[in-house]
């Protein structure tokens, strides 16, 4: 076995910056513009030009935050106008009632029973993106972050619209959400701080055209399925799911135009996330040989040849533990942000109303008073007491408490059976000299891409 590999971590900024290159800095990218000691402390605070945040990093206090008084820290009410553009009223940015409303129509969808009715939509998703893969049979190094977001935009446009990514109509809300990314340089977590309004103008002009090209795409996409819903023919899918959904409370179903807000978060929040995660375990494995031909053999052993079974996610007991150290090491969403209304008392600090409540997955999954040797990729931990008492409190990559991805079961059976089914087929390797360096965007991306060399794995992994 080889000694647990360190993985790449973006450099820090020196402790001694000054204010305008700080901002700077976090503007371009949020974790070098952070210092050092942040992986160490319990809390920070800081001060800018335009905003006031503590950031938390010790587990009774997230508990308070996230889970014991989620309503005295709702989410900040600023977020970028192309993003709002985008997203409009979904419920990834609402509070108070109308976020209440909004969650009890979408729950239903994601329970237990209704995950299992999506697997086969998942395992065709993954099917694809190994034909795809087949096809190009090439030597040369492949961008895999490329390859997971087509993949995991697949599996979202196959679960909610049983539709393929290769379908007119979802291919085009794909390519309009490329361009969205590539017109969108700023589009990291400075996006949900209050910056003045007329900065993000400045630049994402062209981002808030894309945003609603989106929208455009997804009401027609949304009224269709309203049409085929009153007529009776619509699929059993997540879309219909959703849109049939009364709110016990009210007796409403969602309106078209709310429905629109919602199908964008799941598209945004479904696929950007898994394919950052997925592209990080791909990496973790290509550069850790001896632990992916482990997770090879258990993927060979309990699919066997066949097509997977939703029981089969179960007894890949080693996949998961990979999964999940990739999203202790790589949480696709670093950073959450939630907004004081009412003066708090932290650490023995004074907090005043309106102040930034920022919580980290990202430090605090490699705190070194919780994690023992924090920034190594080590599955195995996932076996040991240390991630067990761990994983209810400083592990978070889904947040936790009432806000709780709503994705975070589906996600868990998603990245598990892909990771499995890729595995399977192909051996991955890392390019010498290629160490993609994460950057914050609003998952944790590379810089440059990922770079891998992927062939076909031969039977000789044994079983
Ligand atoms: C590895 C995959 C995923 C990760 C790590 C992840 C992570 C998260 C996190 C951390 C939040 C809370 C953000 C905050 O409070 O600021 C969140 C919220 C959300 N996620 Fe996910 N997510 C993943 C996959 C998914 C999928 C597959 C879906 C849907 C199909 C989804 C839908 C949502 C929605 C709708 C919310 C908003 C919930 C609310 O505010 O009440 N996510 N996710």
């Amino acid at each position: 076995m080889s000694p647990c590999p360190i993985p790449p971590k973006p450099a820090s900024r020196p402790e001694k910056t000054s204010r305008l290159r700080q901002i700077l800095l976090f503007r371009r990218d949020i974790f070098t513009s952070q210092p050092e000691r942040l992986y160490r402390a319990k809390m920070a605070e800081f001060k800018t030009l335009f905003f006031h945040s503590y950031l938390i990093n010790q587990p009774d206090l997230i508990h308070t935050v996230l889970k014991e008084r989620p309503e005295d820290f709702p989410k900040s009410g600023v977020i970028s106008s192309s993003l709002k553009d985008l997203l409009g009223n979904a419920v990834f940015v609402t509070n108070g009632a109308t976020w209440k409303r909004q969650r009890r129509m979408i729950d239903p969808a994601f329970e237990g029973g209704r995950l299992r009715e999506t697997f086969d939509a998942m395992v065709a998703a993954g099917e694809t993106a190994i034909a795809r893969i087949n096809i190009s049979n090439t030597p040369e190094p492949i961008e895999i972050e490329e390859e997971t977001s087509h993949l995991a935009a697949d599996v979202i446009f196959r679960t909610l619209f049983s539709l393929p990514i290769t379908h007119r109509d979802a291919n085009a809300v794909f390519q309009e959400f490329r361009a969205y990314q590539r017109s969108q340089p700023l589009l990291n977590l400075a996006s949900f701080l209050p910056v003045p309004g007329w900065m993000p103008r400045i630049f994402n002009r062209e981002a808030g055209r894309s945003a609603r090209r989106i929208r455009a795409l997804l009401s027609a996409l949304t009224e269709a399925r309203a049409i085929e819903i009153s007529r009776g023919s619509a699929p059993d899918d997540l879309a219909t799911k959703i849109m049939t959904t009364r709110d016990p409370a009210s007796g409403t179903c969602f309106e078209a135009a709310e429905m629109v807000d919602q199908v964008a978060i799941f598209f945004l929040a479904g696929h950007e996330t898994s394919a950052s995660a997925l592209a990080w375990a791909l990496y973790l494995l290509a550069s850790d040989p001896d632990t992916q031909l482990r997770a090879a053999r258990e993927a060979q052993r309990v699919l066997g040849t066949g097509r997977p079974r939703f029981s089969d996610v179960r007894r890949l007991g080693f996949i998961r533990d990979v999964w999940r150290e990739t999203l202790r090491l790589y949480p696709p969403v670093p950073m959450m942000l939630r907004e004081t209304t009412r003066p708090e008392r932290f650490r023995n600090r004074a907090i005043r109303r309106g102040a930034q409540i920022v919580i980290s997955p990202w430090h605090l999954h490699r705190h070194p008073d919780l994690w023992h040797r924090p920034d190594h990729f080590d599955p195995g931990r996932w076996q040991r007491d240390e991630a067990r008492e761990n994983a209810s409190t400083a592990w978070i990559p889904f947040s936790t408490g009432p806000r709780v991805c709503t994705g975070a079961g589906f996600a868990m059976v998603e990245g598990v059976l892909l990771l499995a089914m890729l595995l399977r087929a192909f051996e991955f390797r890392a390019v010498p000299g290629q160490v993609p360096v994460p950057v914050a965007h609003l998952t944790v991306r590379a810089r440059d891409g990922i770079h891998l060399k992927i062939r076909p794995r031969g039977a000789d992994t044994g079983t």
